[in-house]
């Protein structure tokens, strides 16, 4: 499986690149006569990850994608695809890389029309040089993936725009890359059908393990698609992260802007929204625990056992018990711990109290207090505090 890095990527068209880089630099207009498309931009994509590109139109995501596979030279920069220096091959090796490693799927399908969707599908593999039999072998297969089946011999004028679209996918499948590059190729689609097409993209990604770059500008598609997301604007990536962690934390006013209208509930997690808790373990003494209590001005304390959380202890029932009253016998359950990877539409019904989060092996790792999660389900996103 691929990796693909990015390091300093700049782009300009028209002329004076380098002056037109230091002036964006600078935070100037990069002059007449040139347009950044592309500044600093550096990332990693790592093998089966699917890596989102999102921004508004002329941020410069298509620019971007045409750098990594080498259809575009970037100004200065470079990309790896794992240990290959892309930025540096020859057009020959350039046409290798796209037809054995990376695969572009685009918005307009750019099918061949003439051409049924079987000859289509194996146009991929046959141009690698696959002997044809395997190549029909590899594109029958491909079809089946994306639910063509018994659709080889029609062409694609006799086809909708979701369909149009699976052969786009098919094709890519077919050539067999371990990188999928894809430019807004859901975005000429009716949204039943965009819905459609992103569950299938899930659905075969969890079967193939592909690197993917899928640019779109819908966040909601980023959302459902992307494992991290990179903001783009004017050029640059101003945030990269998971949606949920572009929701709870956004960069700046433009990408809260971006995000502002989502159903955070959906996306933001557990995990992210806990706060630490000090905590006492069952096996300790009730004075420790009441120390506890008292230091830090709580009502009650979680109590774990090697970790796990086990109940509360009550301030009131903790003042009043006798000093050698074992602390396992002055708990009471407290609510259901969840875990850190559940997101918060889950919580809805528990506002009202603390929730203890627990990660994959069942440790204590924070509580959900009410107003944190409120403050996290609000439009506002930002902390108060720490942003
Ligand atoms: N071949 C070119 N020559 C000159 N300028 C270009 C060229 N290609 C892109 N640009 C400019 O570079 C900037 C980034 O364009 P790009 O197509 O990468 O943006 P995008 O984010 O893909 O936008 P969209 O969402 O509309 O597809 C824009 O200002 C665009 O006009
Ligand atoms: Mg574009």
């Amino acid at each position: 499986m691929t990796s693909l890095r990015a390091d300093g990527l700049c782009k300009v068209f028209g002329t004076r690149p380098e002056e037109a880089l230091r002036r964006s630099r600078a935070g100037d207009p990069a002059g007449a006569g040139a347009t950044v498309a592309v500044l600093d931009v550096g990332f990693t994509v790592e093998p089966g990850e699917t890596f989102v590109v999102m921004g508004l139109s002329g941020s410069g995501k298509s620019t971007l994608i045409r750098i990594l596979n080498g259809l575009l030279t970037p100004t200065a920069g470079r990309v790896r695809a794992d240990d290959r220096d892309v930025t540096a091959l020859t057009g020959r090796e350039l046409r290798g890389l796209r037809q054995r490693t990376m695969s572009m799927v685009f918005q307009h399908f750019a099918l061949l029309p003439h051409r049924t969707v079987l000859d289509n599908a194996e146009y991929g593999p046959l141009v690698r040089g696959d002997p044809p039999a395997r190549a029909r072998e590899r594109a029958v297969e491909a079809l089946g993936m994306v639910g063509l089946t018994g659709w080889e011999d029609r062409f694609p004028a006799q086809l909708s725009g979701g369909m149009r679209q699976r052969v786009g996918l098919a094709r890519a499948l077919a050539a067999g890359t371990d990188v999928l590059l894809m430019d807004e190729a859901f975005s000429a689609l009716d949204p039943l059908i965009k819905r459609d097409m992103q569950d299938q993209l899930v659905r075969l990604q969890g079967e193939l393990g592909k690197t993917i770059v899928f640019i779109t500008h819908d966040l909601n598609e980023a959302m459902r698609l992307g494992d991290r997301i990179a903001v783009m604007r004017a050029g640059r990536i101003v945030q990269v992260g998971t949606a949920a962690e572009i929701l709870h934390r956004p960069a700046d006013d433009y990408v809260a802007r971006f995000v502002r209208d989502v159903d955070r509930s959906r996306v933001l997690t557990a995990g992210l929204v806990a706060e630490p808790a000090v905590h006492a373990d069952r096996a300790g003494p009730l004075r420790r625990a009441l120390e506890l209590l008292r230091e830090h001005d709580l009502d009650r304390l979680p109590i774990t056992d090697r970790g796990r959380p086990v109940g509360l202890l009550e301030r009131s029932a903790a003042e009043l018990a006798p000093p050698d009253t074992a602390l396992a016998d002055l708990l009471h359950p407290g609510p259901e711990p969840v875990a850190a990877d559940r997101t918060l539409d889950g919580f809805l019904g528990r506002v009202g109290t603390d929730t203890p989060v627990v990660d994959g092996t069942g440790r204590l790792v924070g509580l959900v207090r009410p107003v944190p999660l409120l403050r996290a389900l609000g439009a506002g996103g930002q902390e108060d505090g720490d942003a």
